[in-house]
């Protein structure tokens, strides 16, 4: 017999997207870096669909939060499109046909009983903010950034319970500045570690007006989401622990220190320094960091980083990461196929153990885990329902060491999904399908997976 699984009272069981990946790019004033990528290389895109209409949230929102709480989840993540909100960047002027929509969203979110979660930033930087400005290089850019989170605080403050400043901020270093994932495909190891720091500058900036908010005040809770890899060695060689936490460093701790204890580690310091690649700051940054952390941790895991002492020449004539670091291809790893990416589920605990036992077991949440497969029309059964038996035991498998992380006195709070409904993921725009619920994309017809009935059944027994 299975092992009960334990999750405490009050669990958040909900589902995470962004406003990039559903709604569509109707009626926004600005574009993003993807509208505008789409725009000028749609190759770039699995068979050529681009972030035009997505999952037509934008018209289809009241239906899809009531699926969405059909299936039995109590909370949802979305962001809010800077370059939707946000008519004049400088002064921070609102569209209000969009201001509006964003509070409709939040409105229906807590009418179907679900408990928002809202995030600032995912992945969406206004292109014209990097053409003008090169984007989070440049102060202005944190400035005009600040001056957009006080305003969603104002608008949606009253409403809105839990923010977070960003998803994955790694992910837009890596992107933008190391490995050419998103526009504009830059490789610079330097302007890379400038715009990491000025990150996490415009989160604790974007902190600092929630702390000045009535949302705060009236025990509103802000937090950021981290794509926490747990880095793996590939032994207990000395080279290979040297090389696996140099990765940590990087890719985990340059956002999770900051965030959770207000400073960097001073071995990432010491590293950039030593590569003459260390950011420019200013004064009054180390206080700014120091005074605003974070009062709870997002993490969202897909998959383990695997490491080994670096064994292949440096191609880079630049300082780049890779240049300290191989990754280690272990024999025998279970794989996703379809994107890619290693299944380790144990990772979870892990990851658990290490909030609890490094950092002060503060509050945090699965923000996002999930299994994204391709052509999921072979799952059809007679009545027109995807068997996602294989995303079932995904999930299973990931909760149960979640519940474990759980039992053994980590203090997490909820879990979601990537993503109840089947969304554009950037480059892979449909070719993976992640969600409980999928989309023709042809009709827009949303029908529920194996999964969505699964998941409901699983909430209600735990
Ligand atoms: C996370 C992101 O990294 O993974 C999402 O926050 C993304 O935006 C999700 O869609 C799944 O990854 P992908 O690349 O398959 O869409």
């Amino acid at each position: 017999m299975k092992e009960k699984m334990y999750f405490p009272k009050n669990f958040l069981w909900g589902g995470a997207t962004s406003g990039p990946q559903i709604e569509g790019s109707f009626e926004k004033p600005h574009k993003n870096v993807f509208d505008y990528w789409y725009e000028i290389e749609p190759d770039k895109f699995f068979n050529k669909v681009g972030p035009n209409v997505t999952s037509d949230f934008y018209h289809n929102f009241k239906e899809d939060l009531k699926l969405i709480k059909n299936i039995g989840l109590n909370s949802f993540r979305t962001s809010i499109q800077w370059s939707r909100l946000i008519k004049n960047f400088e002064t921070g002027e609102v569209d209000e046909k969009n201001a509006k929509f964003y509070s409709d969203v939040i409105d229906e979110i807590i009418k179907n009983d679900m408990i928002p979660i809202i995030n600032l930033h995912h992945f969406d930087l206004p292109v014209e903010l990097y053409e003008k400005y090169n984007g989070w290089e440049s102060r202005k850019v944190l400035d005009m950034f600040e001056t957009f989170a006080k305003k969603c605080f104002e608008l949606y403050g009253d409403k809105v319970k839990y923010w977070t400043t960003f998803n994955e901020p790694i992910v837009v270093v890596e992107g933008q500045y190391l490995y050419k994932f998103h526009y504009p495909c830059v490789v610079d190891g330097k302007r890379a570690m400038q715009v990491l720091y000025n990150l996490n500058i415009a989160s604790a900036k974007a902190i600092k007006q929630f702390k000045k908010s009535d949302c705060f005040k009236n025990g509103g809770k802000i937090g950021i989401i981290l794509n926490l890899t747990p880095t793996y060695s590939r032994s207990n060689s000395e080279e290979d622990i040297k090389a696996s936490n140099i990765a940590d460093d990087i890719f985990n701790k340059s956002f999770l220190e900051p965030a959770t204890k207000g400073k960097f580690t001073k071995s990432l310091i010491d590293l950039l320094k030593e590569n003459n690649v260390f950011w420019d700051s200013e004064s009054g940054d180390d206080e700014l960091l120091k005074e605003n952390t974070v009062d709870f941790l997002g993490i969202n895991y897909y998959f383990p980083r695997r490491i080994k002492a670096k064994e292949t020449p440096i191609e880079n004539e630049q300082w780049l990461p890779d240049n300290h670091v191989d990754y280690y291809d272990m024999p025998n790893k279970r794989m996703n196929p379809y994107r890619g990416w290693e299944i380790y589920p144990k990772a979870i605990y892990d990851i658990a153990i290490n909030i609890k036992e490094n950092y002060n077991n503060i509050p945090w949440y699965i923000s996002e885990n999930g299994m994204g497969v391709e052509n999921e029309e072979r799952f059809l059964d007679e009545n027109g329902i995807i068997q996602d038996d294989y995303r079932i035991e995904f999930y299973e498998e990931h909760l149960k060491f979640l519940s474990d992380g759980i039992k053994d006195g980590s203090n997490c709070f909820g879990f979601h999904c990537w993503t109840p409904i089947d969304c554009w993921s950037w480059c892979n725009a449909y070719k993976n399908r992640y969600g409980y619920i999928s989309v023709d994309l042809e009709t827009q017809k949303r029908t529920i997976k194996k999964s969505g009935n699964w998941i409901k059944q699983f909430i209600n027994i735990h």
